[in-house]
């Protein structure tokens, strides 16, 4: 009798990871480029992305690694990006993300530019890839703890910002997950998984090196060992995203993070969401405003 495949095995599954050339995306594609998936890199950067791909190639020689050309800022760029997908798709990982920002700083559509790349470009990402998803693929929203001090009002998505930079990036990581949710709802009929899972608190400090991608001095890697205990390296801040579009334990609707103190760090497990973004009410108004904003329909 064949042995059966490994759950670890990922070969002959194809994963489109979005702000894959750095960060938890890098972290997430070689992870899953090591268990045998086809990664797509979904990047805005050329030059980066095939820095990426070539610290990927040094680690797993045969990595199958194709650079999917993409702007979350762009609603063009998300287009051609999402016509330009011929594979089947297991799963999407909604990763790319700005974390800061000043409240001028725009899209190049126009909208306030951690809303506009976080979320709206996420959701139209998404729904323009539909038709490429397996009928069991999984969607990956990569949301975070800062959703929990958010407060989002739907019809003023894009409206002016007031108050911090975090906390307008709280609004929209919690709306990235209202979205996450919503899609589970209306995926319920469906072999579909929408999914949301948070790194904790990872930084580059603690993440090991790889040429072009994560360069840090030995001073300051050696300042930030003593967080070790509270925080976590990148690619430890991958694990939960990367469990959450692979392992057979979790289901649709799930929220994956850290186990550790505060969910800062540690293996992954499932965590608890606001209310605010399992709303029934905010989900289907944050789905509305996403399709009136983007003109993109789901
Ligand atoms: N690090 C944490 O502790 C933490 C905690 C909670 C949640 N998160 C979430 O985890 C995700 C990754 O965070 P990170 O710390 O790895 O961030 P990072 O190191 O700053 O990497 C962000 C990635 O997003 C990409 N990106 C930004 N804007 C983009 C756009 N318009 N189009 C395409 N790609 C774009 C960046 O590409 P470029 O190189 O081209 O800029 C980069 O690849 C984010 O969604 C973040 O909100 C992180």
């Amino acid at each position: 009798m064949a042995p059966l495949p490994s759950p670890l095995d990922l070969r002959g599954r194809t994963i489109l990871v979005t702000g894959a050339n750095a960060g938890i995306g890098y972290w997430c594609s070689e992870q899953l480029a090591a268990r045998g998936a086809r990664v797509l890199l979904g990047c805005r950067s050329p030059k980066r992305a095939q820095t990426a791909v070539d610290a990927i190639r040094a680690r797993v020689p045969e990595a199958d690694l194709r650079i999917l050309p993409l702007d979350l800022g762009s609603l063009v760029s998300v287009a051609h990006a999402a016509a330009s997908v011929d594979e089947q798709l297991d799963a999407v990982i909604c990763n790319a993300g700005v974390k800061a920002s000043s409240r001028d700083a725009r899209t190049s559509d126009g909208f306030d530019l951690m809303m506009g790349t976080n979320l709206l470009g996420h959701f139209a990402l998404v729904a323009q890839l539909v038709p490429h998803l397996a009928a069991d693929a999984r969607v990956v929203s990569v949301g975070s703890l800062a959703h929990r001090f958010a407060h989002l009002d739907p019809p003023a998505l894009t409206a002016p910002w007031r108050g911090s930079s975090l906390r307008q990036y709280g609004r929209s990581k919690a709306a990235l997950m209202a979205f996450a949710f919503e899609l589970d709802r209306r995926w319920a009929a469906s072999s579909r998984f929408s999914v949301c899972a948070h790194p904790g608190y990872a930084v580059d400090p603690l993440t090991p090196s790889r040429d072009g991608v994560v360069e840090v001095s030995d001073a300051v890697r050696a300042l930030a060992a003593v967080t070790r205990f509270l925080v976590q390296g990148k690619d430890g801040g991958a694990a939960p995203i990367v469990h959450a579009a692979t392992d057979v334990d979790v289901q649709s609707g799930d929220y994956w993070g850290p186990s550790g103190l505060a969910e800062f760090r540690g293996a992954p497990r499932r965590v608890f969401s606001s209310d605010e973004v399992r709303s029934i009410r905010v989900g289907e108004a944050i789905w509305s405003a996403a399709e009136a904003i983007t003109g993109v329909r789901f």
